[in-house]
């Protein structure tokens, strides 16, 4: 018996050498280690054996199975190693070859044309300003000079939330609630960015649109220094040879009142289609703060003058891109945003 099982070893070895693949070699285990392998059916015949003999005979069966577990061991570590030389000889990786790219976002065009406009009057010396979206009435319209029944409200189409309060329809309360936390404290120079609601729906109004208030306080502000930051606001925005013009208007909360007109990006003042022809594009409303507005909030209109200016933020977007339908910035297309 003993001869059987170390001939069984022998052959089992022979075997294993031959064996070229990790399947084989688990054959070979299965065929001769296995519950119903070779080595098994051997020991079955153990019961014949005589009872000095069985010590020696378990001996050599547990000897030959550690042999061959460790032989089966390394022919798996000398296969595997050869697969792996195999495939770094075959495997030719072209370095040249381009990556796989990934698609990185960017910043919504009107947040750039925001980020661009807060930049230039940070650099001016202003501070950047917030208020509620969600507004009261008295700080969207009273205290900015317009009573509950006057005409001027007709210009803001509004959404109310009830009696009191509104969707704010302009950045405007930002400056009353500025001064009621400034009061008595000069300079006041601040912008202020933000959404505003209004009842417009079409290729140039959009129900939510963004504008940028600026107000200034100080001793002896002039409506000349209103105009030199407009101008170099202006130039900074849509380049340095752009020319402004102020034409009178009204605003309950300004007096005097204006609208800024620049020279048209597209043909310089010549005149063209995004023009209409005139030469100029409206970009925004300003003036000096009304002397009630004033006082309303606390200063001395006696001692302070300032002014203030509001202007839309997809309106500079558009004059700035050459787009001519504002709901493109709000479609959310790839097709638009990935142009910017
Ligand atoms: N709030 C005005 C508007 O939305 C713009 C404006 C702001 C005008 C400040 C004058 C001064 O139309």
């Amino acid at each position: 018996m003993e001869q059987t099982l170390l001939k069984m070893a022998e052959e089992a070895k022979k075997n294993l050498e031959e064996a070229k693949s990790l399947e084989e070699v688990n054959e070979i285990r299965v065929r001769y280690l296995g519950k119903k392998g070779e080595l098994t059916r051997i020991l079955r015949g153990m019961g014949d054996l005589s009872p000095e003999q069985r010590p020696r005979v378990g001996q050599v069966a547990n000897e030959v199975r550690r042999i061959l577990e460790a032989e089966i061991t390394v022919r798996t570590a000398q296969i595997k190693e050869k697969i792996k030389q195999a495939r770094l000889i075959e495997e030719k990786i072209d370095v040249t070859l381009p990556g796989t790219k990934f698609a990185i976002g960017h910043l919504h065009p009107l947040t750039r044309v925001r980020r661009q406009i807060e930049n230039i009057f940070l650099g001016l010396g202003f501070e950047i300003a917030e208020g509620p979206e969600v507004e009261l009435d008295y700080y969207n319209f009273e205290a900015l000079n317009i009573p509950k029944d006057h005409p001027a409200r007709d210009m803001q189409d509004t959404f109310f939330i009830s009696g009191e309060i509104l969707l704010r329809t302009h950045t405007s309360p930002v400056q009353v609630r500025t001064m009621e936390r400034m009061v008595p404290r000069i300079p006041v120079k601040i912008i202020a960015p933000g959404k505003v609601y209004r009842r417009d729906d079409d290729a140039t109004h959009s129900p939510m649109f963004h504008q940028v208030e600026g107000l200034v306080i100080d001793t002896r502000i002039t409506f000349g220094d209103l105009k030199g930051v407009l101008q170099t606001f202006a130039a900074e925005m849509f380049g340095p040879s752009t020319r402004t013009r102020f034409r009178p208007s009204f605003f309950p909360f300004t007096e005097p009142s204006a609208e800024v007109d620049i020279s048209c990006v597209m043909c310089g003042g010549r005149g063209c289609r995004v023009c209409s022809y005139s030469g100029w594009l409206e970009i925004l409303g300003c003036g000096s703060v009304h002397p009630r507005v004033l006082e309303m909030s606390g200063y001395n209109s006696e001692e302070v003058t300032g002014f203030a200016f509001g202007m839309g933020i997809e309106r500079i977007a558009l004059l700035k891109y050459g787009i001519d339908d504002l709901r493109l910035f709000f479609d959310n297309d790839l097709r638009f945003l990935e142009q910017f």
